[in-house]
């Protein structure tokens, strides 16, 4: 099946819940219908009497009535025409709700080396952007495509019981305007693709300006973002004008198209054959159903361009929706586990393409020890440690906390055993206190949290304290009180694995020796990995292993390895200033 077919239909499917506001619609649309033809009529009916033809005689009988016909033919009018257009704009966005509400929940469950791969913003786009293309486009094309086929059905029926020879005449043109449609469709599929793209394009420029602003400032590179947006820019109106003359073309070709049907009909009519068989009023009832014929026909030629803008809209938002979720196979609820960790031979590259970032890790951690993992910049210590709450899956190898492998957890019971504080901590923009407690607990135990995270000195000072609002990721606030609201976040949720990504770096000496104290009373019975690149934060350690591109180069306490004279010792003496 053609893939805009497939999309539209699995469109409706979504629409199909509602079927009974449908068949409300659609009643509405049929009486909507009727109401055209019966305009028509009433011309026809009037002229006969204009005319004092045979029909005048029973026109005599309710001429008094006919204003009055008139208002009620245009009072049903109004009334079908607003439900056939209220039912289906309703069913239009509950359909947009299902799918905002999908796309949504997917973001939720999407794995984390999809989303790095993606631009937010282009992502973004599609939740705002490219739904709503859709919802416009299946609401119009629902109402279009049933009211004014319905419209033009009866109009021709109409037509065809006025007069058979010249209604054939006037639909010899239908077929060549069915061909114009039909090439044009293509045109408008690729027009509406490339439209929505650009707008991912424009989201994101914005949003990386937005979020740049400092850098763009200090290098005084406005003309250079403008020069690059207005590229972009030029890309989408000259996309957006190449589907509105599109568009503008087809619907003066259809008219064109008919206009010759009308002329063939203007032609045929003067014959004396189809005079004679003709009244006035048939004749002008004819040409009212044809005018009335115009508006929906071109109307009908254009839904073909909303088709396709919401099947490209539809079929983007689609092929996210059918994204792969996390792997989340385990059928084990961890529990609360007691923390050993086991790397067997892990090997793991963000992509296949290039060389392992990490390269035959073996590290066994015993439940409640502290390692530290120290090395240069690049050397994989983040990467190895996100391998643990599955933000990223092993290529190879085996990767257990308590001698089973972390696949066989389910995934929400295994998270719910670790505890990180990212080397780049992120909020959301929300008050302190919704920051820290990302879930539900105690005042006793927030307020424990805070002053382990010497957090209380910096929120007594605030006006609205801990419902003080920390900004968009947190920018109100200071590198170091971010951090510390990340380490209240990690002592709170309190787990027996703690992750440490370079957690006090942002600190001064003072916060940095009390929140060490704090920490290490919290490591003292779980286990903690701790990266630092400040040495002096993990001499206390268990044990340190040292990794260089990827691969363990040694690992030992810091004694052992001081004595050893190896790369650890080194790092140490340059950190110390000691002589190498
Ligand atoms: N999300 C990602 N997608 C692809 N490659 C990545 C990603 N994150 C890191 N890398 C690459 O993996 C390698 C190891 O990165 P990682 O963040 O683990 O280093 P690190 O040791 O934590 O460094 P730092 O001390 O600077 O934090 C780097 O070469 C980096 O370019
Ligand atoms: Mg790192």
């Amino acid at each position: 099946m053609n893939d805009g077919i497939k999309t539209y239909l699995r469109l409706l499917r979504y629409a199909s819940h509602y079927w009974l506001m449908f068949t409300f619609g659609a009643l509405a649309m049929l009486i909507f219908a009727i109401t055209d033809t019966g305009f028509a009529f009433l011309i026809k009916t009037l002229t006969d009497s204009f005319a004092g033809t045979e029909n005048s005689k029973s026109i005599d009988q309710i001429k008094g009535y006919l204003p009055l016909i008139v208002i009620f033919i245009f009072f049903i009018r109004g009334l079908s025409g607003f439900f056939s257009t209220y039912n289906i704009a309703w069913i239009g966005r509950q359909v947009i709700k299902s799918l905002r509400a999908e796309i949504y929940n997917k973001f939720l469950y999407l794995p984390t080396i999809f989303l790095d791969r993606k631009s937010n913003a282009e992502l973004l786009s599609k939740v705002t952007f490219n739904i709503e293309q859709v919802a416009e486009s299946t609401s119009n094309i629902i109402t279009i495509l049933i009211r004014d086929t319905l419209t033009i059905i009866v109009l021709t029926i109409y037509m065809v019981y006025l007069s058979p020879t010249l209604a054939k005449i006037m639909f010899m043109a239908a077929p060549i305007i069915a061909l114009l449609v039909w090439s044009l469709s293509k045109l408008f599929r690729r027009y509406s693709e490339r439209i929505q793209d650009s707008m991912g394009d424009v989201a994101h420029a914005i949003k990386e300006t937005l979020q740049n602003h400092r850098i763009i400032k200090i290098f005084n590179g406005q003309d250079f973002e403008n020069e690059k947006f207005s590229v972009i820019n030029e890309n989408n109106r000259k996309h957006n004008t190449k589907l509105l003359s599109t568009k503008a073309i087809g619907d003066a070709l259809t008219i064109f198209i008919a206009s010759l049907g009308v002329a063939g009909v203007v032609f045929v009519a003067t014959t004396d054959e189809v005079r004679s068989n003709m009244s006035v009023g048939d004749f002008s009832g004819f040409i009212t159903a044809m005018v009335l014929l115009m508006t929906p026909l071109k109307r009908l030629t254009n839904v073909n361009a909303m088709i396709q803008k919401g099947v490209a809209a539809a079929s983007s938002i689609f092929i996210l929706i059918d994204e792969n979720n996390e792997k989340d196979k385990g059928q084990q609820e961890a529990g609360i586990l007691k923390g050993s960790i086991e790397y067997r031979d892990i090997t793991f590259s963000y992509n296949p393409e290039y060389e392992p970032t990490l390269k035959n890790i073996n590290l066994c951690i015993n439940s409640g020890e502290t390692v530290a993992i120290v090395g240069k910049s690049g050397s994989g210590k983040t990467t190895l440690v996100n391998l643990l709450p599955r933000f990223y899956d092993v290529s190879s190898g085996f990767l257990a906390i308590d001698d089973q492998s972390i696949e066989e957890y389910s995934l929400s019971s295994l998270r719910a055993n670790i505890s990180v504080v990212t080397q780049e901590v992120t909020l959301f923009n929300d008050t302190i206190i919704n920051n820290i407690a990302y879930g539900n607990y105690s005042s006793e135990e927030i307020d424990k949290a805070i002053n382990a995270a010497h957090l209380n000195e910096f929120i007594e000072k605030l006006p609205n304290g801990l419902d003080t609002k920390v900004g968009d990721q947190g920018v109100l606030l200071s590198g170091g009180q971010r951090q510390r609201i990340a380490i209240a976040r990690a002592l709170l949720k309190n787990t027996p694995i703690l992750i440490l990504d370079e957690a006090t770096s942002s600190l001064d000496s003072e916060s940095e020796k009390y929140i060490q104290e704090a920490l290490e009373n919290l490591m003292m019975n779980r286990t903690t990995l701790v990266i630092a690149h400040r040495l002096s934060t993990i001499e206390k350690a268990d044990r340190i292993c040292v990794l260089s591109e990827g691969q363990i180069k040694e690992i030992g306490t810091h004694n052992e390895l001081i004595r050893n004279n190896s790369e650890y010792a080194l790092l140490h003496k340059l950190q110390f200033n000691e002589k190498v």
